[in-house]
């Protein structure tokens, strides 16, 4: 059995206001009922297939996510909690220490962000299959989606996967590229996006990261080795996870490892990070605009609408998202949708 690991520790910032760092998007029920979070848990559902998840997320989460997932009726192995956010890589290699404890040294985990969504119902399972036989042969599994604009909010990876044809080695990994960079692999072709689910087995991912991040094996080893266990939750050490460098897993590992496989994909699939990724998923009218909530549209065009409360009409503009919270209110480019994120960031130091 593979064991899911759902990182739900993201703040989401790059959908402010609507996600908020006491309420992250995966959280939220952007596409239906149930949250993205939920949805996450659901497709690891499967006993056939899967242990009971561990989930890793900041402490400021276990009620949220306990609720949640208690909400959708699925037992979690356990929840893990972060006194610090740190980012992904020590993120996932708590995890993996952890399940090497819980389910064997060498387990396969199946490394799950929270916050996307993903169409099951073609190809989907079958490139699962092939990633959990690539991780059992000792490959840090990635899934390939492929590209089809200059995204910058992206990891690109170059290899000869095919679909259907199961894993290959990664030739080269590009976390964020620039602009110019991602249209120059764009137009070179070969590329692939990163869908930031990962496979993997548990001693391979330990070995590089203590190889290639020993900083955050070190930092990861010492917080589980010295967490509290309190009910479902797992406290992870402060003292010793505080000393993690706050780095994404693609910076730290994947863009430096020999051992990289990418299983190339091609089920439906969105990263809803952004307000240009929102307004993409969504219906439009004839104008290019979606719009939620008590909102008029003048003479607008391309733009994202969305109120939660006050009455927002909009006239004589194109490509912008205007999203109007309680006690917030966002406009910007839509085209610059990626920027939300560097203003929040700075909200933060000067509220
Ligand atoms: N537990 C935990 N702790 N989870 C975290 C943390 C953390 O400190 N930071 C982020 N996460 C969770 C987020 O909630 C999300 O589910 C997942 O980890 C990925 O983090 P993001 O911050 O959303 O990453 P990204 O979108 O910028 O980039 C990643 O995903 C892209 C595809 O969506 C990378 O893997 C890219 O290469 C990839 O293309
Ligand atoms: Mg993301």
């Amino acid at each position: 059995l593979v064991v899911p690991v759902v990182l739900a520790g993201g703040q989401g910032t790059r959908l402010w206001p609507m996600s908020r760092s006491a309420r992250p998007k995966q959280f939220l029920p952007l596409t239906g009922t149930t949250s993205l979070f939920q949805k996450t848990l659901q497709r690891v559902g499967d006993a056939t297939r899967y242990t009971a998840p561990i989930v890793i997320t900041n402490s400021d989460y276990r009620f949220i996510v306990a609720e949640q997932a208690a909400e959708i009726d699925l037992p979690l192995a356990c929840i893990m909690l972060e006194p610090v956010a740190r980012n992904t890589a020590v993120a996932i290699a708590a995890a993996a220490t952890q399940a090497q404890s819980l389910f064997g040294p060498d387990a396969v985990l199946h490394v799950l962000p929270s916050d996307h969504d993903v169409d099951t119902s073609s190809g989907y399972w079958a490139a699962v299959d092939q990633a959990a036989e690539a991780a059992l042969s000792g490959q840090l599994v990635t899934f390939g989606i492929q590209p089809t604009l200059p995204e910058t909010g992206f990891g690109y990876i170059k290899s000869d996967a095919r679909i259907g044809e199961g894993a290959r080695p990664v030739e080269r990994f590009v976390e964020k590229p620039n602009i110019e960079r991602a249209a120059g692999m764009l137009a070179e072709g070969g590329y692939f996006w990163n869908s930031g689910m990962f496979m993997l087995g548990a001693s391979t991912f330990l070995t590089e990261c203590e190889a290639l991040s020993p900083d955050t094996w070190r930092a990861a080893h010492n917080a589980v080795l010295n967490s509290r266990v309190d009910l479902d939750f797992v406290r992870l050490d402060e003292t010793a996870f505080a000393t993690a460098p706050n780095i994404s897993v693609d910076y730290a590992i994947f863009e430096k490892t020999a051992k990289a496989a990418v299983v190339a994909v091609d089920f439906a699939w969105s990263d809803l990070g952004s307000w240009d990724a929102v307004w993409k998923s969504a219906d439009h009218d004839i104008s290019g605009n979606v719009a939620r909530g008590p909102v008029t549209l003048g003479n607008i065009s391309n733009s994202l609408v969305i109120s939660d409360h006050a009455h927002v009409a909009v006239d004589g503009v194109d490509d912008l998202a205007i999203i109007a919270t309680n006690d917030a209110v966002y406009v910007g480019k839509l085209s610059a949708a990626q920027k939300v994120g560097d203003m929040v960031k700075r909200l933060r130091a000067d509220p």
